[in-house]
């Protein structure tokens, strides 16, 4: 079997890439080690950048977004007890859509079967072969058989944990990394949410975030242990944790209810450079992993694929290489800067340590984050998202 670019992995970013080549008559095979139902029980972010949601319509697949989607104007940061609003829209002319990752990756997926094109579920031992020479391969097993496809690119959108990056040779590879020292544990529940925009909270007990996906459904997180388990977190242990840290109007508000899922995140910034290998390219958290305070884990994702669909097109229409041998500058420039956000936003609202020298660099930040336009400004530019 031959095809022109072999995708690994069939989550947002392997089927974003597949969209959009497909659009540009560029063929393409996703595989993908899950199966459809496992990829899709994966609940995760769930802010969506401007540009996210034009590459999303770009292909097709924006139709539900707009309907079942919240356009926030705002978010809003509590800082012990007392909220503060940032208007996102007033100061960037631009909003956010709150819109669940778990729904985005349906949607791909019923675009791309909308368009027959080919992916491989529950694909085994997927490997790279010759990355470095002109004509790479990528076998794989399906349903007992060995398989192999010749292709011309291949693109890592396999994930963190995937095999793309770890087919590089050591030494071609730099990667760049923090591990903090505290998870989220997040529940999702169908009850109202407690506000209608976004609420980043800081608290002496820890950092929190109330958010929703729709009118009837909320996800709350709180910051947790490492070591903590989910089941040593049943709801009304959770409920208890969450409400001291809102504020008196919030925490009156706040319907609780059972979780319908209940899961702990490590936080962790990693970037690997550089994010092509010969004819492998890398691309969402198979490339990078940014912690999930600020929701710029999926909105990356998409702007690695934005700059490869656009390299590859341009290979196959002009006979062009500029673009591909510009890959991995151009999307690190903005991997970083969302980098950079994500770990400050972390650093700024998450208890880091007992030490009160940390505690007060926080509340001065924050003070100064809401009684300056420049720095509300600053804040806002880099929430909407980055110019491409
Ligand atoms: N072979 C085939 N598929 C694989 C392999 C492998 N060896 N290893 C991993 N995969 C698959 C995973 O099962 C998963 O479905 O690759 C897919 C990678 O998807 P994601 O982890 O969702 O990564 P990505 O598409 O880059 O999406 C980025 O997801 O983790 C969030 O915060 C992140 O929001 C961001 C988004
Ligand atoms: C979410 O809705 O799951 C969410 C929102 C904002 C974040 C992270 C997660 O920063």
């Amino acid at each position: 079997m031959r095809t022109q670019v072999v995708i690994v992995g069939a989550g947002p970013a392997g089927l974003l890439l597949g969209q959009i080549l497909h659009k540009h008559g560029v063929a393409n095979v996703i595989l993908e080690r899950q199966t459809g139902d496992y990829v899709l029980g994966r609940v995760r972010a769930g802010v969506i950048e401007q540009v996210t949601q034009d590459l999303l319509d770009e292909v097709g697949v924006g139709g539900r977004m707009h309907r079942d989607g919240l356009v926030h104007e705002a978010v809003q940061i509590c800082v012990d007890g007392a909220r503060h609003r940032i208007p996102l829209k007033e100061l960037t002319g631009k909003t956010v859509m709150v819109y669940g990752q778990t729904e985005i990756t349906r949607d791909l997926m019923e675009g791309r079967a909308g368009i027959g094109a080919p992916t491989v579920y529950s694909a085994g031992d997927v490997t790279l072969h010759d990355i470095f020479g002109d004509k790479p391969r990528v076998s794989y097993q399906a349903e007992g058989k060995s398989h192999e496809i010749a292709c011309d690119f291949i693109a890592g959108c396999d994930g963190f944990h995937g095999v793309c990056r770890a087919s590089v040779p050591p030494d071609a590879i730099t990667t760049h990394e923090r591990v903090y020292p505290f998870g989220w544990l997040g529940i999702l529940t169908d009850t109202p949410p407690v506000l209608d925009e976004v609420v980043y909270v800081r608290h002496p007990l820890g950092f929190a975030l109330c958010s929703m996906r729709g009118p009837t459904r909320s996800r709350y997180y709180i910051q947790c242990d490492l070591a903590d388990d989910v089941e040593a977190w049943p709801d009304q242990r959770f409920w208890d944790a969450l409400k001291p840290r809102l504020d008196d109007e919030a925490r009156a508000r706040l319907v609780t209810g059972p979780s319908i899922e209940k899961s702990i995140a490590p936080l962790r910034s990693f970037v690997a450079e550089p994010i092509r290998f010969g004819r492998l390219f890398l691309a969402g958290d198979a490339a990078h992993i940014v912690p999930p305070t600020g929701a710029k884990g999926l909105n990356l994702a998409a702007s690695d694929v934005r700059y490869l669909s656009r390299a590859l097109i341009e290979h196959y229409a002009e006979k062009s290489e500029a673009g591909i041998d510009c890959y991995s500058e151009r999307a690190l420039a903005r991997v970083w800067k969302a980098e950079r956000f994500s770990w400050w936003l972390t650093m700024l609202l998450h208890k880091i340590s007992d030490n009160t020298f940390d505690r007060k660099i926080q509340l001065a930040e924050l003070d100064y984050l809401f009684r300056s336009k420049a720095a509300s400004t600053a804040f806002a530019e880099n929430y909407v998202g980055l110019p491409y």
